[in-house]
C-alpha cells in the first residue's frame, strides 16, 4: 500500500474488540519507533508497553485508555534530550512524537486500531509506573481491534483545513 493510503486508513479509534495484539505485530510496532529519527540521534524517548490486566488499569487512573488491549506510554528523557542552544529549546517531546507517529501508522498498515491519548493525569501516570524524575510520560498510543470498523479515507476534505490554509510557498 502506498504511504498516503495508510495515512489515509488511519483514524481515531475509541472501540476496541477483545482481541489481544498479536506479539509478531506488536513487536513491529516497536521496531518503527526503534528505527525512528530523533535531535542528533540521541534517543530520548522510553516506552512502555502494557498489556497485562494489572498495567492497563494503572493507566485508566490516569486516563481514559477506551478498553483496548495494548497501550503504550511514550516517555521522554529530558535528562538526554538535545537542547537548541539559541534558546535552550529541548526538542524531547518531538522526539517522543516522532516515535509515537511511527509506530501508530505501524499499527494501521498491520490492520490495527489506534487512538493517540495526551489527556491524561501525568502525575498519577508517573507514580503508578514509578517513573523517575527525568522520565516525562509524553504520548500513551492505544492500539487494538477497531470495533468501529474502518476509517473514511474521504473524510479529509470535511475534517481538515483547507490545503491553501495548511501552506503557504515562498512567504506566509
Ligand atoms: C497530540 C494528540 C493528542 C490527542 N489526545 C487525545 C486524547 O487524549 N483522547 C482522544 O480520544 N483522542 C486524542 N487525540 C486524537 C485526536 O482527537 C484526533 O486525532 C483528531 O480529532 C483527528 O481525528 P482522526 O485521528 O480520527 O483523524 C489526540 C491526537 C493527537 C495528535
Amino acid at each position: 500500500m502506498e504511504f498516503i493510503d495508510i495515512a489515509k486508513q488511519r483514524f481515531s479509534v475509541r472501540s476496541y474488540t477483545d482481541q489481544k495484539v498479536e506479539p509478531e505485530k506488536l513487536e513491529k510496532i516497536l521496531e518503527a519507533a526503534h528505527v525512528a529519527p530523533t535531535a542528533a540521534n540521541l534517543q530520548p524517548a522510553r516506552l512502555i508497553a502494557v498489556q497485562s490486566e494489572d498495567g492497563l488499569a494503572k493507566i485508566e487512573k490516569a486516563a481514559s485508555i477506551y478498553n483496548a488491549p495494548l497501550a503504550i506510554i511514550v516517555c521522554a528523557d529530558h535528562s538526554k534530550a538535545w537542547v537548541r542552544p539559541f534558546d535552550k529549546k529541548q526538542t524531547c517531546d518531538i522526539d517522543a512524537s516522532i516515535l509515537t507517529d511511527h509506530m501508530m501508522l505501524q499499527a494501521t498498515e498491520l490492520g490495527l486500531g489506534s487512538v493517540w491519548v495526551c489527556y491524561f493525569k501525568p502525575d498519577v501516570l508517573s507514580k503508578e509506573f514509578n517513573l523517575p524524575s527525568n522520565l516525562e510520560p509524553v504520548n500513551i498510543l492505544v492500539i487494538g481491534y477497531s470495533a468501529e470498523g474502518n476509517g473514511n479515507t474521504e473524510r479529509f476534505e470535511q475534517t481538515r483545513i483547507p490545503m491553501s490554509d495548511l501552506v503557504s510557498y515562498d512567504t506566509y
